[in-house]
């Protein structure tokens, strides 16, 4: 009989799905991944208005179509004055595809990725899926990756290590001296750097800094998306870019594993980075509004959570018994441990929900410190 492969034995369906499936149907859902915004509506006319043409009926480009490779490209010379060639722009299913096909073209059976514990479940399982070994890396106290312990972990298996800033689940946000040192760790250690910066517009203090800006070889690949800064998780529309050569390998999986991204996304994707940015910065600041609501109400209960300056989670320290405890009254958080192993003893909680079901929530979580203290 055919078995399976022991590359998908090695990894399980994430244990986020099992903390919902335990929460009442009418409980407040702190452990979404996702803004409670609508998609700006120029993004959403794009798709509709490419759709009635016909535009969408067929294939596009392999790559992307020219246009929202053009825009993605005017985005990161707006953002950051970076000069990115639409031709080494590839459009994928979102975040999630383009990292899956970063670490296909460049990690071999038994290499070595190195990414932050606690963090995004992903990049443990898709280095699994790449055949690679995950080599999961302490954080700091605020909860920010060590330049330091990267370089030290770094061996001759060593095939990438992903930086993620603005992180998920911790919210924390790299400084501007930790990724010049990232892009020096990559330039000097011919190491590929993969920087997740799918929340990069979601920053409440200081700003986003890419590797990319630094790094003097082409060692560093920028994985981004439409699904957290235009609230389009639904659409599946993400990007990565890098060198001519790395683009090349990576357009070898998403050719045939994909073809291409979907089309009606990709034009509404166009729309929202080319138009308006209003409807990010306001919800920037809500989110910003309600990380503080969150930050005093956890101080209040003598919860220790390093301030996170971005995203929107947050990752208090609690005591044991804590997430189950707030789940049973009827709030859903995440356990720590779902983002790695180091991720014990946190949880991870999102403030993409109104401030009134977010005072709620906080409401039981205070019931439950009382509780379980
Ligand atoms: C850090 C991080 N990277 C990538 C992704 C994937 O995003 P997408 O929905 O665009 O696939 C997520 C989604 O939660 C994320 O948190």
């Amino acid at each position: 009989m055919t078995e399976f492969s022991a590359r998908v034995e090695g990894v399980s369906i994430s244990g986020i799905r099992e903390v919902f499936e335990a929460a009442g149907e009418d409980a407040i859902n702190l452990g979404l991944g996702q803004p409670d915004f609508p998609t700006p509506a120029h993004a959403r006319r794009a798709a509709i208005e490419a759709i009635e043409s016909g535009a969408v009926d067929a294939y596009t480009s392999n790559k992307g179509t020219r246009e929202l490779r053009e825009a993605i490209a005017a985005k990161y010379d707006r953002d950051y004055s970076l000069s990115i060639d639409p031709g080494d722009l590839i459009a994928t299913s979102g975040g999630s595809e383009a990292l899956h096909i970063a670490l296909e073209a460049h990690v071999d059976p038994g290499e070595e990725v190195l990414f932050p514990d606690p963090g995004f479940v992903s990049y443990d399982a898709l280095t699994r899926i790449a055949g690679g070994t995950p080599r999961p890396l302490p954080l700091r106290e605020d909860l920010t990756m060590a330049p330091a312990d990267v370089e030290a972990a770094i061996t001759d298996e060593t095939a990438a290590f992903v930086v993620n800033s603005p992180a998920n689940p911790t919210g924390a946000v790299q400084s501007e001296e930790d990724v010049r040192e990232f892009a020096r760790i990559a330039d000097e250690h011919d190491v590929l750097c993969i920087s997740d910066e799918v929340y990069e517009h979601i920053v409440f203090e200081g700003e986003h800094r890419s590797p990319l800006e630094f790094a003097e070889s082409d060692n560093v690949v920028v994985v981004s998306a439409c699904s957290k800064t235009y609230s389009m998780t639904g659409w599946r529309l993400g990007w990565v870019t890098g060198s001519t050569r790395r683009i090349e390998r990576m357009l070898r999986v998403h050719q045939y594993a994909q073809a291409c991204a979907s089309a009606p996304a990709q034009y509404a994707a166009e729309a929202a980075i080319s138009g308006s940015q209003e409807p990010v910065k306001e919800m920037v600041e809500a989110f910003e509004e309600r990380r503080d609501v969150l930050l005093e109400g956890l101080a209040e209960m003598d919860l220790e959570t390093p301030t996170p300056q971005g995203a929107f989670y947050a990752m208090p320290k609690v005591p044991e018994g804590w997430v189950d405890d707030v789940v049973e009254r009827g709030v859903v958080v995440v356990p720590g441990e779902a983002f790695g192993e180091r991720g014990a003893g946190y949880a991870r909680i999102s403030y993409a929900t109104g401030i009134e079901e977010l005072k709620e929530a906080i409401e039981v979580m205070r019931e439950t410190t009382r509780a379980v203290r």
